[in-house]
C-alpha cells in the first residue's frame, strides 16, 4: 500500500505532502486543483509507469511535468510492500524528459487497479508485472502493466509482448458471455461483485440476465444481459452509463483477480489478496442511491472477490459528491481512513488533511470545507439570503430595501424553505412598537 507522497515543483502546487491512511483515502477539491493528478502520481509510485505511456488511447494519465523546468522537481514516496516499508526519491531530468531514481523494480504492494475518469482502467499484477531479478541486475522481462482504454475494457486488449501481438484480455462482452456459459467460479465471482456494488441488494440488485442478445443479423456476438428492476433483460451494451460503469468495474476486478490466480499457480506462488484501488471521480454517472453505496461497497469487494475474510483494500478516491462523504460517516475511522482537501488560497493550491466530522444532512457537506458553497441552494437564493442577512443586521433598514429583498427571496426560495422563519421573524420585529424592539 502507498504510505506517503511528497511532491516538489511538480503539478499545480509548489509542494504537496500526503500521508495516506491504510484503508480509505478521499480527495476533494474544486475542478483543476489536482485530484486526478495526485491519483496519477499514486499509480506511478506503485508501478513506476504513467498510464498514457502504456496506452495512448487514454484521454488522461499523462506523465507528471515539472512546474518550473529550471528548478529541481522531485517526487518522493513510501510504499509498504510484502517485505516492509521502502522509501524512494525521483528527480526530473530535463535532458532525458523523464523521472529518474535508483534503478530497480517497483515494490510489491499487491494488486493495483486504477479506474480512470474517462472509463479506462489500469491494472498492475504482482504475479505478471513484477519483473525478475538475476543476481544484482533487474531484468524487465515482464509487461510493466495492463492499461485499457474505455473501449478496450469492452472489446478486449491486444498488446505486443516480445514483439508478438498478444491478447491479454478478451474484453467484458466476450469474457462475461463465456463465464456465464461455463457456469463456474468466474460467473459466480462476477455476479457476487455486481451484487456488492449495487445499492440495495435484494430484488433491486444488479443481476446478470438469463438470456443473451443479438444486436443485429450481422453481429455474431452473443451479448450478455442485465436484469433490470422492471423485469426486462437489457443487453449490457445498451445499459445506462451508470450500470456500465459499475459492470466495467466488476469485470476489471474479476478479470484482474482471475488472471492473478492463474499466473500465481503457473509460477507456484501464493496469490496476494491485497489490493490498492485508485478511483477518479468515483461517483461519475451514478444516481444518488448508487453514489451513497459505492465506497462502502468497494471496501467490502475484495472479500467477495477472493473469498478471503482477511483480504485488504486501500482505496484512494477523488470525489465531487457530498453523498460520497456523507456515505462514509458511519464507517470512517481515524486510525484507518483519511480525507484530503485541495484549496486555492492566496494564488496557491494547498493540499490538507482535514479532520473528518459527521455533518448530519448531506447539504451540510456542501457548505463544509469539502465543497465551500455559501449555501446549499441556487446562486440566486444564496445572493438573496446574503442580502437579507445584511438587512437583519441593520438597526433601521429602509422599507424599500426590505421590499426589494423580499421579492428576491420570493423568486429564489421554495415556500417551505427554513429561511422564511428567520426572515418573517425579522419583519415582525420591525412592526413591534418602538422601545420593545430589540
Ligand atoms: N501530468 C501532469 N503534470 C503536471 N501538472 C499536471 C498534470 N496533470 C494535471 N496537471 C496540473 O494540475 C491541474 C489540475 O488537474 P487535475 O488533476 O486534472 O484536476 P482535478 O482536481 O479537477 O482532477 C491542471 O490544471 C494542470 O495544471
Ligand atoms: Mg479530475
Amino acid at each position: 500500500m502507498l504510505k506517503s507522497l511528497h511532491l516538489k515543483n511538480v503539478g499545480p502546487a509548489p509542494e504537496m505532502q500526503m500521508e495516506l491512511a491504510p484503508r480509505l483515502n478521499l480527495i476533494t477539491g474544486d475542478n483543476g486543483l489536482g485530484k486526478s493528478f495526485l491519483i496519477d502520481v499514486a499509480w506511478w509510485a506503485l508501478t513506476r509507469k504513467w498510464p498514457q505511456d502504456l496506452n495512448t488511447n487514454l484521454t488522461s494519465g499523462y506523465g507528471a511535468r515539472p512546474t518550473e523546468i529550471t528548478k529541481k522537481s522531485t517526487i518522493e514516496f513510501e510504499v509498504e510492500s510484502k517485505t516492509g516499508r521502502v522509501k524512494y526519491e525521483s528527480t526530473y531530468v530535463p535532458d532525458e524528459q523523464s523521472w529518474l531514481g535508483k534503478a530497480g523494480r517497483p515494490w510489491n504492494p499487491g494488486l493495483v487497479v486504477y479506474a480512470l475518469a474517462d472509463g479506462g482502467f489500469a491494472v498492475w499484477d504482482p504475479a505478471r508485472n513484477y519483473w525478475k531479478k538475476k543476481g544484482n541486475v533487474d531484468i524487465q522481462d515482464r509487461v510493466p502493466a495492463y492499461v485499457f482504454s474505455s473501449k478496450d475494457v469492452w472489446d478486449g486488449l491486444r498488446i505486443p509482448i516480445d514483439e508478438k501481438p498478444t491478447q491479454v484480455s478478451n474484453g467484458l462482452v466476450a469474457d462475461w458471455a463465456s463465464w456465464i456459459r461455463e457456469r463456474g467460479e468466474d460467473a459466480r465471482r462476477m455476479a457476487a461483485v455486481l451484487e456488492v456494488l449495487a445499492p440495495t441488494g435484494g430484488d433491486d440488485s444488479l443481476k446478470p440476465g438469463e438470456s443473451f442478445a443479438r444486436l443485429s443479423i450481422n453481429d455474431a456476438r452473443d451479448i450478455p444481459t442485465i436484469r433490470m428492476g422492471y423485469g426486462q433483460e437489457v443487453p449490457i451494451l445498451y445499459a445506462s452509463l451508470g450500470v456500465r460503469r459499475i459492470t466495467a468495474l466488476a469485470y476489471m476486478l474479476s478479470w484482474a483477480w482471475r488472471e492473478h490466480l492463474i499466473a500465481s499457480k503457473q509460477l507456484g506462488q501464493e496469490p496476494s489478496s491485497r489490493i490498492v484501488l485508485l478511483f477518479d471521480e468515483i461517483e461519475a454517472h451514478l444516481h444518488p442511491r448508487w453514489q451513497r453505496a459505492v465506497v462502502p461497497a468497494l471496501l467490502k469487494v475484495m472479500q467477495k472477490l477472493t473469498n478471503d475474510e482477511d483480504a485488504r483494500v486501500q482505496l484512494i478516491a477523488a470525489t465531487h459528491s457530498p453523498l460520497v462523504l456523507a456515505s462514509v460517516e458511519p464507517l470512517f475511522d481515524r486510525g484507518q481512513d483519511a480525507w484530503f482537501d485541495l484549496d486555492f488560497e492566496n494564488q496557491e493550491v494547498i493540499l490538507r488533511k482535514r479532520p473528518f466530522v459527521r455533518r448530519g444532512e448531506v447539504g451540510n457537506w456542501l457548505t463544509s470545507e469539502a465543497f465551500d458553497l455559501g449555501e446549499p441552494r441556487s446562486i440566486e437564493a444564496e445572493v438573496a439570503m446574503r442580502e437579507a442577512l445584511n438587512l437583519c443586521r441593520q438597526a433601521t433598514p429602509e422599507d424599500t430595501d426590505i421590499e426589494r429583498v423580499n421579492t428576491l427571496l420570493q423568486s429564489a426560495l421554495g415556500d417551505t424553505d427554513r429561511f422564511w422563519v428567520r426572515w418573517t421573524a425579522f419583519r415582525e420585529s420591525l412592526k413591534a412598537p418602538k422601545g420593545k424592539k430589540k
